[in-house]
């Protein structure tokens, strides 16, 4: 058996959900949500840091062990200069005024994507929260920042080459575990619950790689208005999932 097969046939985890250990989660739908009230875009914006922090809290009394959400793509890039400088206003409040209670909290803050290209000062910020949380293990808070997940496989075939080129690596020996080593989420439990808000039914070039054995679920309620019992609602629908990873 071949060890794709062999991790595709995990025996404990087949059947019934259960509680899903990592959840993510693209927070879509704000501009909406400010349209429908004839509000700036910025204005959902808000609310959706809010969401955020109410589903953050939720995830870690709900027993989540990962929490992924999806705050910047890296197509986001495209959006007008403005909004793009809305949100990385937004994430720096929210770094600076969250850390403590976060820390407090017991969360260990990750970061996936290119998160390096940001502002240096937006860059320092996560660097210390990383650091500063390092050490907590209650829930584990991974934010999506300037993440594509063609990016992030494009990032990971290059230092394959490189190794390749380098002759510390044989391509023929590479398998999918390798391969996992090399992804943001290297250090990550599966992904097993993909939640997209708003009603869009797309991945929107989020966890590809990741999702391939993930539950998803669309459900039409705008980010600003997700809350805990949103979360809750989710993973009782988890449970009642059945999971087969390919096999009966
Ligand atoms: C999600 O809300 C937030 C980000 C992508 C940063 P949107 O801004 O995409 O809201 P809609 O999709 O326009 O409603
Ligand atoms: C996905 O939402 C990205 C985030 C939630 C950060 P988008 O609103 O950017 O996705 P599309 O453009 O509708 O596919
Ligand atoms: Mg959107």
């Amino acid at each position: 058996m071949n060890q794709a097969v062999a991790k595709a046939d995990p025996a404990s985890a087949a059947g019934k959900g259960g509680a899903p250990r990592h959840v993510a989660i693209i927070m879509d739908g704000n501009g909406r949500w400010a349209k429908k009230r004839l509000l700036p875009r910025v204005a959902g914006h808000k609310q959706g840091v809010e969401a955020a922090r109410r589903t953050v809290r939720a995830a870690g009394d709900l027993g989540i062990e990962v929490l992924t959400l999806y705050a910047f793509s890296s197509e986001n890039w495209r959006r007008p200069a403005s909004e793009i400088g809305d949100l990385m206003g937004l994430l720096r409040r929210f770094i600076i005024d969250d850390i403590d209670e976060l820390a407090e909290a017991g969360v260990r803050l990750r970061v996936i994507g290119d998160y390096r290209a940001l502002s240096p000062d937006i860059v320092s910020l996560i660097d210390s929260a990383i650091a500063r949380t390092a050490e907590n293990s209650r829930t584990t808070l991974v934010i999506a920042l300037n993440y594509g997940a063609q990016d992030e496989l494009v990032r990971a075939i290059r230092s394959f080459a490189a190794d390749a080129v380098a002759g510390r690596i044989d391509p023929q020996t590479i398998n999918d575990a390798d391969v996992e080593a090399r992804l943001d989420t290297s250090d990550l439990p599966p992904l097993d619950l993909l939640i997209r808000t708003s009603g869009e039914k797309r991945l929107s070039n989020f966890l590809l790689w990741q999702a391939a054995y993930a539950e998803l679920m669309f459900v039409d309620t705008l980010w600003p208005d997700f809350d805990r019992d949103a979360l809750a609602a989710a993973i009782g629908q988890f449970g009642q999932r059945e999971r087969r990873f390919g096999g009966l």
